[in-house]
């Protein structure tokens, strides 16, 4: 069948037209949220006096009873009918004879933007809640190891000692940001595109304030022509889909790398690894690998979209319909990311043990050296070279700088090797501890104390 009925047709579409164009094998996922404009719009066309009462409530009873029809998987989609739109409606007219009039002032532009806009918001609500699952795995695994020393890295080299809640934090914290840009996209998702038509209103009455009140939009479009044919909030949700697909990816980076025999910090648990069917022994992070490479579909779906809207004229256009796909797959890939690594955090084991042996080696605390013979009133420049010569120097000894005698660091910074002494006195575990101890007073750095309050704040903050 085609929209425009068999007014303007004289026969059929051609074949390969006409599956080329149909899309109800996805947009179906939109009946829902099409049921529940149409009934918005239903009650409207009654209040204005566009169907009587008992037509109004024969069309919503009908869509009610279709709505129940497609949740149990009986509803008969045909391809035939190109869209969700279509094949709704000529469902409910096949039923329902004042069916025929529900489409009074509407148009599937202005109906698919209406629908788009109720399903993303749904979308958005679960996005957020299972960004938080994660946040809250990743927390616990903070909590439960509060004291695990590991060495912070830059370049991936050793650089300064954290913990290991302090590391995952971080995460805690770009997730934070995704959350916000969620909630910013549903924000502008929130206005009612219904009422626009085809892309200039209706020259009849419509009172596009009780479909609004009754769909719980915020807003009502204030410009039908950029009504019909705005996706920049599909563009939005993209973007920030990404970039939360980008994030997950750089934690599961963290975790494959960490979970690897070269640095054995955490393991995964059994139900979140594969083994070889070829090397026996292997146990493969290959969850972490599938979320870390899914974040390219997400990236490829934002420049998707942005493609397709770029170059077109207003107001609709076909090429709009080339939205859906990109956008559902999106949130479909970004809700199982989220999910499988909410689990597998949850399902790791730590290994403090290796952590420790990580970061005991002293150069780590090369810095905070430098900053104690800054404190006992060496320029930095000055203290950064002195610790760089004493870490040379150790090397080519073959020894390590908390084993430099007296005389080295004296001969280095005469009268500083007290000071010296002070920071890389002890065991590991001591100084280590001392070292974070000292970062007590800088917001933001990992001392045991500081990184217990965050986590605490942040606790509250995810419930
Ligand atoms: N399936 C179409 C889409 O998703 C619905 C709107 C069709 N409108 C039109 N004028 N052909 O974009």
């Amino acid at each position: 069948m085609r929209a425009a009925g068999k007014g303007r047709f004289a026969g059929k579409a051609d074949p390969t037209a006409a599956k080329f164009s149909r899309s109800v094998h996805f947009d179906q996922r939109l009946a829902k949220h099409d049921l529940e404009g149409s009934r918005a719009h239903a009650t409207m066309l009654g209040r204005v006096g566009v169907l009587t009462r008992s037509e109004v409530s024969a069309i919503v009873r009908g869509l009610d009873r279709m709505e129940r029809e497609i949740a149990a998987g009986k509803f008969r989609w045909k391809d035939s009918l190109e869209d969700v739109h279509m094949n709704l409606e000529a469902a409910l007219t096949e039923k329902v004879p004042a069916g025929a009039k529900l489409h009074t002032g509407r148009s599937r532009n202005d109906q698919v933007a209406t629908d788009l806009r109720l399903w993303i918001r749904e979308q958005i609500a679960g996005d957020l809640e299972a960004i938080r699952n994660l946040q809250k795995a990743l927390l616990q695994l903070g909590e439960k190891h509060q004291e695990v020393i590991l060495p912070g890295y830059t370049h991936l080299q050793r650089g300064q000692p954290v913990t290991l809640a302090h590391h995952f934090l971080a995460y805690v914290e770009m997730l934070e940001r995704d959350h916000g840009r969620l909630v910013d996209a549903a924000k502008r998702a929130d206005v009612m595109p219904l009422g626009s038509g085809a892309l200039a209103g209706s020259t009849l009455r419509l009172n596009r304030e009780i479909p609004r009140k009754l769909l719980k939009f915020g807003q009502l479009s204030r410009n039908s022509m950029d009504a019909v044919s705005d996706r920049d909030f599909l563009v939005e949700y993209l973007g920030a889909v990404a970039l939360t697909g980008v994030h997950l990816s750089r934690l599961a980076e963290d975790l494959i790398l960490f979970s690897s025999a070269e640095f054995a910090f955490v393991k995964f648990g059994e139900g979140f690894t594969t083994g070889s069917s070829l090397m026996p022994q292997k146990r493969n992070p290959d969850m972490a690998e599938l979320v870390r490479g899914k974040s390219g579909r997400l990236i490829g779906h934002l420049v998707s979209l942005l493609t397709v809207l770029k170059g077109l004229p207003l107001t609709y256009n076909r090429d709009l319909q080339e939205d859906k796909e990109c956008v559902f797959d999106a949130a479909d890939t970004i809700r199982s990311s989220l999910e499988v690594m909410a689990r597998a955090v949850a399902s790791l084991e730590v290994d403090a043990g290796a952590c420790l042996y990580a970061v005991s080696s002293p150069e780590l605390l090369a810095t905070d050296v430098a900053d104690a013979l800054v404190r006992a009133g060496l320029p930095f420049r000055k203290a950064h070279q002195v610790v760089g010569a004493a870490v040379r120097h150790a090397e080519g000894a073959g020894t390590r700088i908390d084993r430099l005698s007296r005389q080295v660091w004296e001969s280095l910074a005469s009268g500083m090797g007290r000071v010296v002494e002070e920071v890389l006195a002890g065991s590991p575990v001591t100084r280590l501890k001392r070292a974070l101890h000292a970062r007590s007073s800088v917001v933001g750095a990992p001392s045991l104390s500081g990184v217990q309050k965050e986590l605490k704040q942040w606790k509250k903050r995810v419930q």
